[in-house]
C-alpha cells in the first residue's frame, strides 16, 4: 500500500510505540497516586509536557494536555466565552468542523459569530479581520493551515490585529504541527491547538497552548487534574507517545520538511504535466510542504478514491475527520468552486515515510484511473480529454 492520506492521520513512529509500551505493562500507576507507581507516571507526563512545549517554543506550564485537536478547540471556544461578558467570536469560513460546530452551538446560546471569507487561493485577508473586529469581540480564532488545501494563513498578522484591540487570538495548528516550524512566542499567539496523531504519534491525545497569565473556564470538571482545567485520569501511555513524537519531530523538522516538499512538488509537476484538464487548488507558496490538492474535471472524486484504493493507494477527497464524508467541501465552496470542481477534487498528503517510488507509482495509477473514469464520464463531450 502507498499511504498518501497523512492529513487524516499518520503512521506511528517505531520509537514512539517503544516509548509507550512500559506504560501498558509495568508502569500502570495512576499519576495522582502518592506511591512510586504513581510518581513514575507523573514524572513521565511532565517529561512529555516539556517535549510538547519545546516543539512550539512554549513553557511546560503553558501546555494543557487534552484528547486531541477537537477537545483543544472546544476548550478554548467554550472556556473563554463562558468567562466573558462580551459576545462575539471571529473565525474563518474554512475552519475544520472542530471549530465550526462549537461555534454553531455558541450561536444558539446568543454568541455572535463572524465567519471571515477567503480569497480564491484559500487565504483569509487580514483586512477582513480589521473590518469585523470590535470592542465586544471575545476571541479571534483562525486556523494555522487548512486541512483540505493546506494553505497557511498569516497568523502573526491576525495576532497583531487582535492584540491591537485587546482581543485574544487562537489558532488551530493541528495540520501545521510537525510540518512547519511553530513558535508561539515569535507569532505572539495566545492559544494554539495541536494533535498527536498528525505527527506520527498516537490518536486521542493533543494539547492546548495557553499563554501564561491567561485564564479559561474548565469544560471538563471532576478530580482537578491538569491544574483543574481538564479533569480525568491522564492517558499516560498516549501522553508519553505524544511527547516522544514531538521530540522526534523537532529533531527532524528541517529534513522532513525538505523531503516532503521535494516529493510534493515532484507529484504536482508530474500530475499537471501528464494528465490533461487538471488544476492545483490553493495558494502554492503559503502552503504546507506535504499537501497536494487537485481537481480533475469530469471525474467523481469518490470514484477516484475507490479506484486508487484498488491500486493500493490511500487518498482522500478532503476532510476525513468529518464523519459525514458525503458533505460537499465548505472550504472549496468558500473559495468559489463550482459543484463540478468540488466533485472532481482529490487530496494527496505526503508523510515522513513516503518515498520517490510512492510518488512515481501514484502518478502512473492516477493517469490510468483518470482516463478510465473520464471515458465513461457524462461530461466527456464538454472537455478536450
Ligand atoms: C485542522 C484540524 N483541526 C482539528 C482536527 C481534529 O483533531 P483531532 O482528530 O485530534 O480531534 C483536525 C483533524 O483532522 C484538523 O485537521
Amino acid at each position: 500500500m502507498i499511504y498518501l492520506d497523512n492529513a487524516a492521520s499518520t503512521q506511528i513512529h517505531e520509537d514512539v510505540i517503544n516509548s509507550m509500551l512500559p506504560f501498558f505493562k509495568e508502569q500502570y500507576g495512576n499519576p495522582s497516586s502518592i506511591h512510586r507507581y504513581g510518581r513514575q507516571s507523573r514524572k513521565a507526563i511532565e517529561k512529555a509536557r516539556k517535549q510538547i512545549a519545546q516543539l512550539i517554543n512554549a513553557e511546560p506550564s503553558e501546555i494543557l494536555i487534552t484528547s486531541g485537536g477537537t477537545e483543544s478547540n472546544t476548550t478554548v471556544l467554550h472556556g473563554l466565552t463562558s468567562k466573558s461578558s462580551k459576545g462575539k467570536i471571529i473565525t474563518s469560513s474554512i475552519e475544520h468542523d472542530a471549530i465550526l460546530e462549537p461555534c454553531k452551538k455558541l450561536e444558539k446560546y446568543g454568541v455572535v459569530v463572524e465567519y471571515l471569507p477567503v480569497n480564491d487561493s484559500g487565504i483569509v485577508e487580514p483586512s477582513s479581520l480589521e473590518q469585523k473586529i470590535s470592542d465586544d469581540t471575545t476571541l479571534v480564532s483562525i486556523m494555522f493551515a487548512n486541512n483540505e488545501i493546506g494553505t497557511i494563513q498569516p497568523i502573526s498578522e491576525f495576532a497583531k490585529i487582535s492584540h491591537s484591540h485587546q482581543v485574544p487570538f487562537h489558532t488551530d495548528a493541528v495540520q501545521a504541527i510537525g510540518k512547519v516550524p511553530i513558535d508561539v512566542k515569535a507569532m505572539n499567539v495566545d492559544f494554539l491547538s495541536i494533535s498527536s496523531h498528525k505527527l506520527n504519534g498516537p490518536k486521542g491525545v493533543g494539547a492546548l497552548y495557553i499563554r501564561k497569565g491567561l485564564e479559561i473556564d474548565p469544560v471538563i470538571l471532576g478530580g482537578g487534574q491538569e491544574h483543574g482545567l481538564r479533569s480525568g485520569t491522564e492517558n499516560v501511555a498516549s501522553i508519553v507517545g505524544f511527547g516522544k513524537a514531538c521530540e522526534i519531530a523537532k529533531t527532524n523538522l528541517d529534513s522532513n520538511m525538505s523531503k516532503m516538499l521535494s516529493l510534493r512538488d515532484d507529484l504536482i509537476q508530474k500530475v499537471t504535466d501528464e494528465i490533461p484538464e487538471v488544476t492545483v487548488n490553493g495558494d502554492l507558496k503559503s502552503r504546507l510542504p506535504n499537501n497536494a490538492h487537485f481537481t480533475f474535471l469530469g471525474v467523481n472524486g469518490e470514484d477516484l478514491i475507490i479506484k486508487l484504493d484498488e491500486h493500493g493507494i490511500a487518498a482522500s477527497t478532503g476532510s476525513a475527520c468529518s464523519v459525514n464524508t458525503q458533505k460537499a467541501s465548505h472550504v472549496l465552496q468558500a473559495m468559489g468552486f463550482s459543484h463540478e470542481q468540488i466533485t472532481g477534487s482529490l487530496r494527496l498528503t505526503i508523510g515522513i515515510f513516503n518515498s520517490q517510488d510512492d510518488i512515481d507509482r501514484t502518478v502512473i495509477s492516477l493517469k490510468q484511473i483518470v482516463k478510465e473514469l473520464r471515458d465513461v464520464s457524462p461530461f466527456k463531450d464538454k472537455y478536450s480529454f
